[in-house]
Parts: structure tokens; sequence; C-alpha cells
């Protein structure tokens, strides 16, 4: 077994962070986990609340870790709140940290969807952040998730209220695919990546083995149920988002799913050696949520 690893996670309140925490902690991993706000802290975890990251208040504690993962993000900008600010402004700090604190290797989280080729602010605050961890110097994995699927993800909670509501709605054709992973599959793949030498210096899309058209994905998810689905003009969605900072489906959330974008399962499967279950075969059976 592993000899027990220090990882320090940020954006500890988060979706992924707190299942993430949760495996970490069961495996014994020694977790200093940093969030702005308290948050109910886990066996063999140390706390740190922060609103922004403060050296003088983090430094010391984090010094000689074995990995960072680094999970705080936005997919939404407001006036408060933009990427430049949070994804990559943010990202450069905490690489400087892992510097100053002699940490070993940076994880991060990026997005499926990032390129050099990008003309989308999120992406391109996404992969900004991706060259401050490439050129940090430090041993990194970055990952470019799809839409992970787990008890209490965005994605699904967005799809469950719409389902109470009576209706799903469906921006457009519904014909574009997604690429569902599994949060208990991601944990794993995420804890390998901090201690096996043959994720260094890697960018692995974080993608489950389906590539299923979104129109089929909310038919299979809402099986059983009584609800309508519903196609909405796009136009109609765009303009929504564009309008109503709480609209249904944010602006880069129709992006990201009118986007299509396409992840390299295989690669995963192949570095990781883990048997992703499939998220498709989970709603089928009913045995998803
Ligand atoms: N979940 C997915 O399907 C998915 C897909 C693609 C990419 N990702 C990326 O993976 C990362 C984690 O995703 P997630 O689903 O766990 O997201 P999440 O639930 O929204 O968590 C992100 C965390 O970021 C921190 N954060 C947000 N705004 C902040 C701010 N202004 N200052 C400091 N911290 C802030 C918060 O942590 P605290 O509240 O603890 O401070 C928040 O809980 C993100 O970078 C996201 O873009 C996720």
């Amino acid at each position: 077994m592993v000899k027990s690893l220090k990882i320090v996670v940020t954006g500890a309140s988060g979706f992924i962070a707190k299942n993430l925490r949760k495996y970490l902690s069961e495996k014994n991993v020694d977790l200093i986990s940093i969030s702005r706000n308290n948050f109910k802290d886990f066996k063999c975890e140390t706390k740190i609340i922060s609103k922004n990251y403060d050296e003088k208040n983090i430094l010391k504690k984090i010094r000689n870790s074995d990995a960072i993962i680094h999970l705080v993000g936005i997919g939404k900008q407001s006036i408060n709140e933009d990427y430049d600010v949070i994804n990559t402004d943010l990202t450069k700090h905490i690489v400087n940290l892992s510097k100053k604190g002699k940490i070993k290797k940076i994880i991060y989280l990026s997005g499926l969807g990032v390129s050099p080729n990008t003309s989308l602010g999120y992406f391109i605050s996404k992969y900004n952040a991706e060259r401050l961890v490439i050129n940090s110097g430090l041993d990194f994995t970055i990952f470019r998730p799809s839409y992970i699927i787990g008890k209490d993800d965005l994605f699904s909670k967005h799809l469950k209220k719409q389902m109470k509501s009576g209706e799903i709605k469906i921006p457009g054709s519904g014909k574009y695919s997604i690429q569902p992973i599994l949060i208990s599959d991601v944990v794993k793949v995420i804890f390998e990546s901090t201690y096996q030498p043959k994720f260094n210096n890697k960018i692995v899309d974080l993608v489950g083995p389906d590539y299923v058209p979104f129109e089929k994905y909310v038919k299979l998810f809402s099986k059983g149920v009584k609800t309508k689905i519903r196609k909405i003009n796009l136009e109609d969605a765009y303009h929504d988002a564009i309008i109503n900072s709480k609209s249904d489906f944010g602006i880069d959330d129709l992006n990201i799913l009118i986007g299509d974008f396409k992840g390299d399962h295989k690669k995963l499967s192949k570095i990781s050696e883990i048997k992703f279950q499939s998220v498709l075969e989970l709603l089928q059976t009913g045995r998803l949520l």
C-alpha cells in the first residue's frame, strides 16, 4: 500500500471536493482542506478557513505536502466573480503558494473543451490556468472533466428540479452529446494521480465510457417518472441566459452543451487501469441516484 500521503484540497465545500475528501480520509491520507467557510471535517483532516487563501494563514500548514488538488473554479460569471479572477488569478496564487511550500505535485481540474483554439471566455480562463500549472516547474496532472455525476452533482440536481416541476427542457435539437463520468470513479483517478508517477506532467480527459446525445440522456434520466420533455428554441434559451442571471441554463452551460466536446476515454482507462462504470447502464437499471 501507499505510504501515508499529505494532501491539500482547495475549494473544500464543492461537489468534487466533498466526495474526494471523504475518499481520501477513508484512505488514511493526512488531509488539509481549505474553504472560504466553515465545514464538517473528516477523520485525519486539518481544516483551514480562508476567504482569500492568504499566505499567512496557509503556508506553514501546507508546507512539504505530497500534492495539492486545486478544485476552486466557477462556470458562471457575475459582477462579483469573474473567470479571470477566480479561475486564472487564484490558480496563479495557488501555484505560487505550492512552490513556496515545496509541495511536490499540483493537480488541477480544468474542463473538457479547453484548447489553444478556444474563443470562449470560460475555456480561456481555464487554458491560462493550465499554462500556469504547466509552467510552475512542479510535477502536475491536469484533468479535463466532462459532466461528473453523483448524488449531489449540479447537473443532476438541475434535471431533478425540472422533473419535479413536471417538464424537462432541452435546448435546441438535443443531438449534441455528453460523456458523463461517475464521481466514485473520479475520486479514485484523482487519488491515483497524487502518487503514481505515470500521471506526471500529463493532461488527461476525465470522461466516462459513454458518449451519449443529451436528449437520450435526459430520457434515460427521467425514465419511470411522469414528466414532459420539451425542446426549446436555442435562441430563446440564449436570450434567457443573457438577460436573466437565474436562467435554467447559463451562457456557458449552453456553450458547453452545444460545443459537443468528445474526450479520450481510452487514454484515461489505460493510464488509470480502472474499470469505469457506465453512467448509462446505471440509469438503465435504475441504480444511479
Ligand atoms: N463537476 C463537474 O462536472 C465539472 C466539470 C468540469 C470541470 N469541473 C471543474 O472542477 C472544479 C471543481 O468542480 P465542482 O463541481 O466541485 O464545483 P463546485 O461544487 O462549484 O465547487 C467549486 C468550489 O470553488 C470554490 N469557489 C467558488 N468561488 C470561489 C471564490 N470566489 N473564491 C474562492 N473559492 C471559490 C468554492 O469552495 P468553498 O465554498 O469551499 O470555498 C466552491 O465550492 C472546478 O474548477 C470546475 O470548473 C467540474
